[in-house]
């Protein structure tokens, strides 16, 4: 089937690429003049697993191109992903929605009669209906539904390519039937799909999204519970999450979330339910944002006391900066956060990531970079664990303990293996395991 996916982020150029990979005929559409130059090369504008080949093989193939034009996606085809962005409206909680209304706006007078445009952009209840019918003023034989995105930055082709679900939010049949047509082989291979309204389709996404940002602040404000009390968050996490109706996914203690989606979704889907009087019904979600910046803040504290109490004139290693593992991306990045926040205290902070440093670089050009681990810990006073990258479990304890001024190391992700550093001379330290930190005496 003939298609275009508008805007080529994270969700779009995946959406595209995979879509192509599956047999459909897809023009991807982006303002970034030098971005879809380089995708019309087979070039992954962002670090992704699987995506260099993905799109090398379907630019190669010529089922997938890319355009600057709107208009020439009109002409192009009858059926129309929208992906772009919806941030952090400056100044308030709210979802900033005028890059998918900017999108419908423009393509409206151009679309072909009989026209399917479908959102992908997670955006507040509600916003199908009324750009349908901004759609419908000047299209009128044309129509929209709405198919949110689930994938997690870092395998976001599996994703693409093996869905949890399918969700599509459609006014008609004839828009259900074409959205069938196109995800076919993944509902071949047994994926669900559940074809509802589109205010129920917009609302799985950001429920789903504040679930699970939910279960992260629960583990994490247990963490502040067991310092509390003297207790390890990492072992109730394991058995806690033993129970199959819990479960230990997003159960993991720590820094909290970050990342592009989290924090943003949770905010505008508390400012969307106030807009529509529901708002006492998730007023928990602020507390949940709350709990997440508070782990920030906790492992700043935490850290100064480690090092008497004044990072002043101190040298901190910090490892991680993604926001999480297998992503380049710095986006209200946890790691970043934190570690900036001790530079701003008057340490030099040496950070090192395996993805993200020329993000990082870009956006905190105060902090410093390393391109291995030992650099980044040289002479440390204290090493931080910010994101729990797969290679920093396989570190030597004893042989960066060579390197460092003190061996003592913060792990904000409590994915270490505490007694091998303990047993290689390091003090190892973590929010919510004061006995482990030797924090806690009774
Ligand atoms: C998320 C959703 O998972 C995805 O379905 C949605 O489409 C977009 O938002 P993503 O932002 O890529 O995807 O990251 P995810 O893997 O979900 O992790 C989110 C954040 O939570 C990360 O900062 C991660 O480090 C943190 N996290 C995750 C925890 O702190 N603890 C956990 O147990 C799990």
């Amino acid at each position: 089937m003939r298609m275009t996916v508008i805007g080529t982020g994270y969700v779009g150029v995946v959406h595209a690429a995979c879509m192509a990979d599956i047999g459909h005929d897809v023009l991807g559409v982006d303002i970034d003049e030098g971005r879809v130059a380089a995708l019309s090369e087979g070039k992954a504008p962002i670090y992704e697993p699987g995506l260099n080949e993905l799109l090398a093989r379907t630019v190669r193939s010529g089922r997938l191109r890319f355009s600057t034009s709107t208009t020439d996606a009109a002409r192009f085809a009858r059926l129309h992903f929208v992906c772009v962005g919806t941030p952090q409206v400056r100044g308030g909680e709210a979802a900033d929605v005028s890059h998918v209304d900017a999108v419908v706006d423009s393509m409206a007078p151009h679309v072909q009669p009989g026209s399917l445009i479908v959102g992908k952009s997670t955006v507040p209840v509600g916003t199908t209906a009324r750009l349908g019918a901004r759609l419908r003023a000047v299209a009128p034989h044309s129509e929209i539904a709405w198919n949110p995105e689930f994938l997690r930055e870092g395998f976001a082709v599996a994703d693409t390519r093996r869905p949890e679900r399918i969700v599509v939010g459609v006014e008609s049949r004839r828009a259900e039937a074409v959205l069938r047509e196109i995800y076919q082989p993944m509902l071949i291979s047994g994926v669900p799909f559940f074809s509802t309204d589109p205010a129920t389709a917009e609302l799985v996404k950001v429920a789903s999204n504040a679930f699970l940002a939910t279960k992260i602040s629960f583990i994490n404000a247990m963490a502040e519970v067991c310092d509390a009390a003297g207790a390890d968050v990492v072992t109730l996490a394991e058995a806690v999450g033993a129970d199959p109706r819990i479960g230990h996914r997003f159960l993991q203690p720590g820094l909290g979330f970050g990342g592009s989606c989290f924090p943003k979704d949770i905010r505008a889907f508390a400012a969307r339910a106030e807009e529509l009087g529901a708002g006492e019904a998730i007023s928990f979600l602020h507390q949940v944002d709350e709990i997440n910046t508070r782990q920030r803040r906790r492992t700043v504290d935490l850290a100064r006391h480690l090092v008497g109490g004044s990072f002043a004139g101190l040298r901190i290693a910090g490892l991680g900066a993604a926001f999480k593992p297998e992503s380049d991306d710095v986006r209200d990045s946890p790691a970043l956060d934190v570690a900036s926040a001790i530079r701003r205290e008057g340490a030099e902070v040496r950070v090192h990531d395996p993805e993200a440093v020329d993000n990082a670089r870009h956006r905190f050009p105060g902090l410093q970079y390393a391109l291995d681990v030992p650099k980044a810990c040289e002479g440390a006073d204290l090493v931080l664990h910010l994101t729990a990258w797969p290679e920093y479990r396989e570190i030597s304890p004893a042989e960066l303990g060579s390197v460092v001024r003190n061996r003592q190391i913060l792990d904000a992700r409590a994915t270490l293996d505490a007694a091998s550093w303990r047993s290689a001379g390091w003090t190892l330290s973590a929010l919510g395991r004061p006995k482990i930190t030797g924090m806690y005496t009774d």
